[in-house]
């Protein structure tokens, strides 16, 4: 059933589909999903996704109500979830310094943040994605993937080395874009 793919998913759903047609994708999380269009996009092509973000302030409200989207930190996705795994775990533009910039200015702006670290956001934004990364693998089942890509522009914060660290087998690792599979 395919319809509009939201904005700035486009190339994730190209690799989504190119996955799909080697091995079985029926279970999928995505992290920073945001107001969760892409997870009801994938609802809608036959998934069973739930989306989880640490700002809720635009989920789509029916599908926080049939449980699709969690608000959730993505490192305690343990904690939430147990036992189950996916098949794919994904995160769109979400492993940059320029999206992690953005979340800590606005807890600043907030007042959930008393400093505001900016010669710092690097590392934040690092042991964000390495938090992340290290947190997937533990829910995701064997043989099965774990997808990132951001946008050209953006400073990438998952580093080969890293993702190698934590466990993963590469497939394909460019700057923008990163397909990893237990
Ligand atoms: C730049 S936005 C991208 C949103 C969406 N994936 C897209 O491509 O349009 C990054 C999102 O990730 C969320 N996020 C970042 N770190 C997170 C974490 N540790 N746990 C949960 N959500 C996180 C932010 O709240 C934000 O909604």
């Amino acid at each position: 059933m395919i319809m509009r793919i939201p904005f700035g998913y486009e190339r994730m759903f190209e690799i989504i589909k190119g996955l799909q047609s080697e091995s079985n994708i029926v279970d999928i999380l995505e992290h920073g999903c945001l107001a969760g269009h892409f997870t009801r996009f994938l609802r809608d092509n036959g998934f069973n996704a739930v989306g989880i973000d640490i700002d809720e302030k635009s989920f789509l409200e029916d599908y926080v109500q049939k449980g699709y989207l969690i608000n959730l930190a993505s490192g305690a996705i343990g904690k939430y979830f147990g036992d189950k795994q996916f098949d794919l775990i994904l995160a769109n533009r979400l492993f940059s310094l320029e999206s992690t910039r953005v979340l800590v200015a606005e807890r600043y702006a907030r007042g959930n943040l008393t400093i505001f670290p900016e010669t710092d956001v690097l590392d934040v934004a690092m042991h964000n994605t390495e938090t992340i990364l290290e947190a997937s693998l533990k829910q995701l089942k064997p043989g099965k993937f774990f997808v990132s890509t951001i946008d050209g522009d953006e400073r990438p914060t998952a580093t080969r080395e890293m993702v190698e660290r934590i466990g993963y087998k590469i497939i394909q690792f460019e700057p923008y874009e990163m397909i990893l599979k237990t």
